[in-house]
């Protein structure tokens, strides 16, 4: 699909601005703001060591976008808010300005990679998985290969990341988020802006508080202020603070007005607080007014202008908006596609850029990397090529890739590899006798119960959850669990590999299993990754990025038939920790095929003040015989706060790799802010002069190493 080429491609002139000269392509224009030397060449920008909204001096596109609109009629302004309906050619479109040479966005999902209306792409992991990576930097790869894609396929906005909370695992989309953890899921999407916005725009969101799907249209979440800021946004914050381009605004309502005309969360805090620079754009079709949107800081109307048509020129007319407001908006819209350099470096269409093969590694990396080892009972995995002669594979599910949801975020990819596959191209020497069915005859039971060891693979899949739907139980379904009973009873070895894009309860089959493998929704290399962890090609190093209950009783309240819902300061592994409640599986867990020691915890300094930071440090070593990724995490509680705070909360992580033997320092620095609590009365950030209990493992409850440190006044 060829991006709209505005102009003729030819050398910047100086722009005169003249109205005869306005017909002159703003690529002049453009090219001068990124500063033209005297000969028309654009001279070399800074360095900014910082992440920079704009690429290019900002007090000239400023200045530009004055003149812009002086120039511009109310009707083009307006042109300027709205989708142009679709998709078109494959994109989610806004119009181009052709007078004024100004170009559309031409948008694309997703959170796992270039979405289907664009045709084939690489299919990444889901969200979720990714997140069981513990990796930013893996996601910031990640990222950019994904606009790579979205720019081959002409396009310059990609709808991605997903930074939602997963409070409850029957939240049909918690697959496109990265977890539970606002700093977790903060580090994660970071790294996915900072890849993908080197070669396009990305669209945080859904902004804000979205965590039910059946009535995500309609439902009113009330949230207190301090649960809202300390829980719902921080990971928001961190995208703007990484200076993500646009902002995506939720279907639901907060605390009585939707999110698309929420003035609260769109201009008082997005844009006047935190200072966003971008501009802010509805999710599909969720709006619900002009005038209330224009007013509270929606800047652009998707997919298609029902209200910032004929409705908002209305409201413009009987002075319910003032132009201003309109002008506020398309400055903001004006500066994302001039920072970005949409017009001087537009998409340029190139095929081999899609599915490469660079690009398939990196997914096959991914989902290695996010594959949880949740149960290996007496060593049964990895599989040893040379005392294991027979394997069974049952389900399925093992013959057929399962990539997850048929939403926005799915992703055609050409090739897709399914458990089965993976298997057969590592098992080797090793006969592999596959049952891809979910029921078993007598005579599979008999090739069962014969074999070596047998591997289950089952799972949700996209008939269980995704957009628009939420699960309906958080065990698997019971024609698995019957297949997983059937399966034990025959065969004691027996490795269950699971799917899915959320947390599932395992406790009527856990114990009789010998392994346990959580792939989520591992893209279109999953089968080769899940075979390598199975037989050992691969350490596994993925860690839980949600809790595993044992119980619903664990988990806060889901309803989501009602249309108002109250959202609590606590949920996964802070409320069960609250609640003093043991896990399945922690939140941060996942076994390795290796160990790993903690040892000689450092603070220092052991006092700082309200603005100082402290340093933590910890000597981690492979006590294993195997090389391997360990994600070290640091978690920290109070004593003396005069709020109610959790247990402890995740405060950082560092994954570091670690020959068999060797053993690094991992240092962690905590800064004193990271530690406020919001003071609603205040309305303000607040430090406390307490003692702080720092904790560093591998898993929320698995924190060998402790020590403290205090604040003072
Ligand atoms: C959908 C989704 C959003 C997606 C958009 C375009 O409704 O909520 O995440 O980017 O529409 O497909």
């Amino acid at each position: 699909m060829r991006l709209l080429s505005l102009f003729t491609r030819r050398r910047p002139q100086r722009f005169i601005t003249t109205p005869c000269r306005l017909t002159l392509t703003v690529m002049a224009l453009l090219a001068c703001l990124s500063g033209c030397g005297n000969d028309g060449e654009p001279a070399e920008l800074p360095s900014a060591a910082e992440p920079r909204f704009c690429r290019l001096p900002s007090a000239q596109v400023e200045t530009r976008i004055d003149g812009l609109l002086a120039e511009m009629t109310l009707d083009e302004k307006l042109g300027q808010m709205v989708g142009s309906g679709g998709p078109i050619d494959g994109t989610w479109q806004t119009p181009d300005n052709p007078r004024l040479g100004i170009p559309g966005f031409r948008m694309m999902d997703g959170p796992r990679g270039v979405g289907v209306i664009a045709g084939k792409a690489t299919a990444f992991p889901v969200g979720l998985a990714r997140g069981a990576s513990w990796d930013p930097d893996l996601e910031e790869r990640i990222g950019e290969a994904i606009a790579t894609e979205l720019r081959a396929k002409g396009g310059n906005v990609i709808l991605a990341p997903v930074t939602a909370i997963l409070r409850h695992p029957l939240w049909g989309r918690g697959q496109e988020t990265y977890g539970e953890d606002s700093l977790a899921i903060g580090r994660m999407g970071v790294g996915f802006i900072r890849g993908a916005q080197r070669h396009a725009i990305a669209s945080v969101k859904h902004f804000a508080v979205n965590s039910i799907e059946n009535t995500r249209l309609r439902v009113n979440v009330e949230i207190d202020e301090r649960t809202l800021r300390e829980i719902y946004l921080p990971h928001f914050k961190m995208a703007v603070d990484a200076q993500v381009g646009t902002v995506m605004a939720a279907y639901n309502q907060v605390n009585g007005a939707h999110c698309t005309e929420n003035k609260h969360l769109l201009t008082d805090i997005l844009k006047n607080e935190w200072g966003f620079q971008g501009l802010v754009e509805s999710d599909w079709l969720a709006m619900r007014s002009a005038a209330a949107s224009a007013l509270a800081g929606l800047d652009l109307e998707m997919p298609t202008p029902l209200f910032y048509g004929p409705l908002l020129k209305t409201a413009i007319d009987s002075g319910a908006v003032p132009v201003a407001t309109i002008d506020a908006a398309v400055r903001r819209i004006l500066r994302t596609k001039l920072c970005f350099e949409l017009d001087t470096k537009p998409a340029v269409v190139d095929p081999t850029q899609v599915e490469s093969t660079p690009h398939t590694q990196l997914a096959l990396e991914s989902a290695r990397q996010s594959i949880v080892l949740l149960k290996n009972e007496a060593g049964i995995l990895p599989f040893d090529h040379t005392r294991l002669r027979s394997l069974v594979v049952v389900g399925a599910q093992a013959a057929t890739a399962n990539l997850g949801d048929n939403g926005s975020s799915a992703v055609q990819p050409s090739y897709a590899v399914a458990a089965l596959d993976g298997i057969r191209s590592r098992a080797g020497q090793v006969a592999v006798l596959a049952i891809p069915s979910d029921t078993v005859s007598p005579q599979d039971e008999t090739t069962i119960a014969a074999a070596d060891a047998v591997v289950v693979v089952v799972g949700l899949t996209k008939d269980e959850e995704g957009e628009g739907l939420d699960r309906t139980q958080l065990e698997l379904s019971s024609r698995y669990e019957d297949l997983i009973s059937t399966v034990t009873q025959l065969n004691p070895n027996t490795v269950v590999v699971l799917h899915g894009g959320n947390a599932i309860l395992v406790e009527h089959w856990i114990n009789s299993v010998r392994a346990l493998v959580m792939a989520w929704y591992p893209g279109q290399e999953g089968g080769n990754a899940i075979a390598d962890v199975l037989f050992g090609v691969v350490n596994p190093s993925g860690k839980l990025p949600v809790v595993f209950a044992r119980s619903a009783e664990q988990l806060p309240p889901f309803d989501n038939h009602t249309l108002r819902v109250t959202y609590g300061y606590y949920h996964g592994y802070r409320l069960l920790d609250r609640n003093e409640v043991e896990p399945r599986f922690p939140f941060g867990f996942g076994l390795s095929y290796t160990r790993y020691r903690y040892a000689n915890l450092r603070l220092s300094p052991a006092a700082l003040s309200r603005t100082g930071s402290v340093q933590v440090q910890a000597d981690v070593t492979n006590t294993g015989q195997r090389a391997g990724d360990e994600v070290v995490q640091l978690y920290v509680g109070t004593s003396g706060s005069s709020v109610d705070r959790p247990v402890k909360d995740l405060r950082g992580f560092r994954k570091v790799h670690l020959q068999a033997g060797q053993t690094k320092t991992v240092t962690l620095d905590l800064a004193a802010s990271d530690l406020a609590f919001y003071d609603v009365a205040a309305k303000g950030w607040e430090v406390e002069p307490i003692r702080y209990t720092v904790y560093v493992g591998s898993s929320e409850r698995d924190l060998p190493l402790s020590g403290s440190f205090v604040i003072n006044e």
